[in-house]
């Protein structure tokens, strides 16, 4: 290649020799950073009209780049932009089509910007835009959650500690739990918002620049609360792609307890929900199979999703000040993150209204549970006996239940009496999965009135 051939490339001055192609290859971000083109365009417009509103570049130059971009969105948005490897990366691929299409007026566009501020305004658009999706897609599964929940506010369901049958509980109170979780990472994810949505441009490649910029104008045309207050940090800092990664890994974490639940529920012994074929998958060998293929998908996903937390985390820990190529590094763990939450998030709202309870099994598990039996030790502290004592007598009782093979409501008064004289026969409305339910009648417990009021709470929120 002659000096004239790779001089096209945007530092051929300074080169005696063009990269080799596999220097090329592995350097380049075009394949996967060509995602930023909107925001790209947006960032250089706002630029653009900044420089022209201080005067650094003509008013005609300004709608040169306007016409431009107008026409290379057209392009990108047609599919007929030619992204080129030659040309590294989102930035330079549309700087010089904008050169191409407007001539000198686009080649004034890059005055007082670096791709190392660029670069990270682009991200941080980005991000803001999908954080705002991400909030929309939570809002959206939340609110078919409370649908579900409110249907079943008073189904009881065997609440487990240990995986052990250990108290009755609603379908709905369970089910009313990942709200609350979600409800933690909407506000995460908020405030993670709050931290991307800040200026870069300004800062340049590093130093900040030696033209008479306005900075707060930028940030006011695009939308940030404010500006990155040193260059040398506006360039490296990636804090806010890993706080991303961090609340997107605990949404993540959040949706997998979710699945494991509904794993464990659909299996046929357990029998608690069915989920609707569309969400499931059958076997290729077992006809009578059919996997929980949705759930079990967003358990695996989620690991990918702790992954990426902890490259963006290695990739910034040993980097000087400021900007090194290291942060190229940054987009595919971040974009796939992005992904992997919003997909994940979108087929759980989806599948959610495909869920229905089979009541049936759940009370069956709980008959079989002793799940009453904290209720019979409260029965006899209420009449006096120490809660330690209660315990004890409580563990009697179920032991001679559990020869005689029945729960403790089966057993008649009599046999109940051998345990406690303090028993009597009211002590049936206590033993009953009904009467332990209703009896946790404070805010946060599981009566089904309790329930229905957490509910309307959380749709007012
Ligand atoms: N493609 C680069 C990135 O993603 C853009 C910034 C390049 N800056 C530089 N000085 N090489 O980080």
């Amino acid at each position: 290649m002659s000096q004239s051939d790779f001089s096209q490339y945007t530092w051929g001055g300074r080169f005696a020799e063009p990269i080799s192609e596999l220097v090329k290859r592995y350097t380049a971000s075009v394949a996967f950073d060509q995602r930023l083109w909107r925001q790209d365009i947006r960032a250089s417009l706002a630029h653009a009209t900044m420089l022209a509103r201080q005067g650094i570049i003509a008013m005609t130059d300004l709608a040169e780049i306007e016409r431009g971009m107008a026409q290379v969105s057209q392009e990108i948005e047609a599919g007929s932009f030619v992204w080129s490897l030659d040309l590294e990366d989102v930035h330079l691929n549309i700087e010089k089509r904008l050169t191409a299409l407007v001539g000198d007026a686009g080649k004034r566009l890059h005055t007082g910007r670096s791709r190392n501020d660029q670069v990270a305004t682009d991200v941080r658009l980005y991000l803001r835009d999908s954080i705002d999706d991400i909030l929309g897609l939570l809002g959206q599964f939340q609110s078919r959650l409370l649908d579900l929940a409110e249907a079943e506010a008073a189904t009881p369901l065997p609440g487990f500690t240990h995986l052990q049958v250990a108290q009755p509980v609603t379908f709905g109170h369970h089910l009313l739990a990942y709200f609350e979780m979600t409800k933690r990472d909407a506000e995460r994810f908020a405030d993670c918002r709050r931290r991307t949505n800040r200026l870069p441009l300004g800062a340049a490649a590093l130093a900040g620049t030696s033209y008479p910029i306005d900075r707060q104008l930028v940030a006011d045309l695009l939308g940030f609360d404010g500006v990155c207050e040193n260059s040398l940090d506006a360039v490296s800092d990636r804090d806010f792609a890993i706080e991303f990664c961090a609340a997107s890994a605990l949404t993540m974490m959040h949706l997998s307890r979710l699945s494991e639940e509904l794993v464990l529920w659909m299996n046929p012994r357990v029998g608690f929900v069915k989920l609707a074929d569309r969400f499931c998958t059958g076997s290729s060998i077992m006809p009578q199979k059919k996997n929980p293929d949705v759930p079990e998908l967003a358990r695996g996903k989620t690991g990918r999703v702790y992954g990426h937390l902890m490259a963006l985390l290695t990739l910034m820990k040993g980097q000087p000040l400021a900007y090194n190529k290291d942060n190229q590094e940054d987009k595919e763990p971040l974009f796939d993150a992005v992904d992997t939450v919003s997909d994940t998030l979108r087929i759980f709202a989806e599948m959610i209204p495909g869920i229905t309870s089979q009541p049936e099994n759940m009370r069956h598990a709980l008959n079989q549970g002793f799940a009453t039996a904290t209720d019979l030790a409260d029965y006899l502290t209420r009449k006096g006996l120490p809660f330690r004592d209660a315990h004890e007598v409580v563990g009697l009782a179920v032991r001679h239940a559990e020869e005689r093979g029945v729960d403790l409501a089966e057993l008649p008064l009599t046999e109940l009496r051998q345990f406690s004289e303090l028993i009597d026969d009211d002590v049936f409305a206590v033993l009953t999965v009904e009467g332990s339910l209703a009896s946790r009648r404070h805010i946060g417990g599981t009566a089904p009135d309790q329930v229905l009021a957490a509910i309307a709470r959380a749709r007012r929120a």
